[in-house]
């Protein structure tokens, strides 16, 4: 059975999942798409690990840079904007992202959950404590340069991105605020993620034991085997702008 736009005209709390594949559209990378994913060009255990930044933090502060500086010159598409333009027409929209880019919010989104941190947050690597000193982008940050991470104001030991590594817990607040969305809202909208990471990847499926309605919105096609989950098959830049046409008109 096709999806009725009328359920997200009719939906009082909506909650929004992005995976990587929101910000494809803008050029950025997902990360397990065969050819051009992150992981299929590199090693995640030697780049988002904290093994890995121990054993080599220039190498690894440099990929930091490299990614900070694409997302920089990328711009929010229409499935950002699409889902900006969704919480001025629906009573309540609570948006969790796994991504560390700030599209969404320069999208317009407000009150973002970042389940995996943010590339722009930055903290100690030693003491752990959170670091305020804004970090320059070195103009030529390209894949393979390596660069020395800055140092914490405080211990003087090695500051890391904000982003949660393999291995590492989530953000306990902000994963307590998405459980608590996924188990009041009616309408989960999951974009552009291949749901394989835990925990961030039982939200979908917490939101849908507790009632609500579940779809995805996935180039690549989705199996569904519940009655109130429902699958559209495009790019989210394209199938945003038409599902919120056709709900809302
Ligand atoms: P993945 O790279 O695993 O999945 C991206 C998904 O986006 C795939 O299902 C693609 O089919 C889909 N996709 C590609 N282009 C799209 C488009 N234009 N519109 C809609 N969907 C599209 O990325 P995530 O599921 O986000 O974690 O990965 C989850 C986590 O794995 C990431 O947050 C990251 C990574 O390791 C950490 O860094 C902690």
């Amino acid at each position: 059975m096709p999806f009725d736009p009328n359920l997200l005209a009719h939906t009082r709390h909506l909650l929004v999942f992005t995976g990587a594949g929101v910000s494809a559209e803008s050029g950025i990378a997902t990360f397990r798409d065969k050819l051009d994913g992150l992981w299929a060009r590199c090693d995640p255990t030697q780049l988002a690990s904290a093994e890995g930044f121990r054993a080599d933090p220039a190498l690894v502060w440099g990929w930091y840079q490299m990614r900070r500086a694409g997302i920089a010159r990328a711009r929010p598409n229409p499935a950002h904007l699409a889902i900006a333009a969704l919480a001025r027409r629906v009573p309540r929209l609570t948006l969790v992202t796994q991504n560390v880019d700030d599209l969404h919010e320069r999208a317009g989104s407000t009150d973002v959950l970042h389940l995996h941190g943010r590339l722009e947050d930055f903290r100690c690597f030693t003491c752990s404590r959170p670091a305020t000193t804004a970090v320059a982008l070195a103009a030529d940050a390209r894949e393979g340069r390596r660069s020395d991470p800055p140092c914490c104001a405080s211990c003087g030991g090695p500051l890391r991105p904000g982003v949660v590594w393999f291995g590492e817990t989530l953000p306990e607040q902000v994963l307590d605020q998405a459980f608590a969305a996924a188990q009041q809202c009616d309408l989960l909208l999951s974009v552009g993620t291949s749901g394989v990471v835990q925990p961030a990847a039982s939200i979908p499926r917490l939101a849908l034991a507790a009632g609500a309605t579940l779809l995805h919105v996935n180039p690549q096609p989705v199996m569904t085997g519940h009655p109130r989950e429902f699958a559209l098959t495009g790019n989210a830049g394209k199938v945003l702008p038409e599902l919120l046409e056709a709900a809302f008109g």
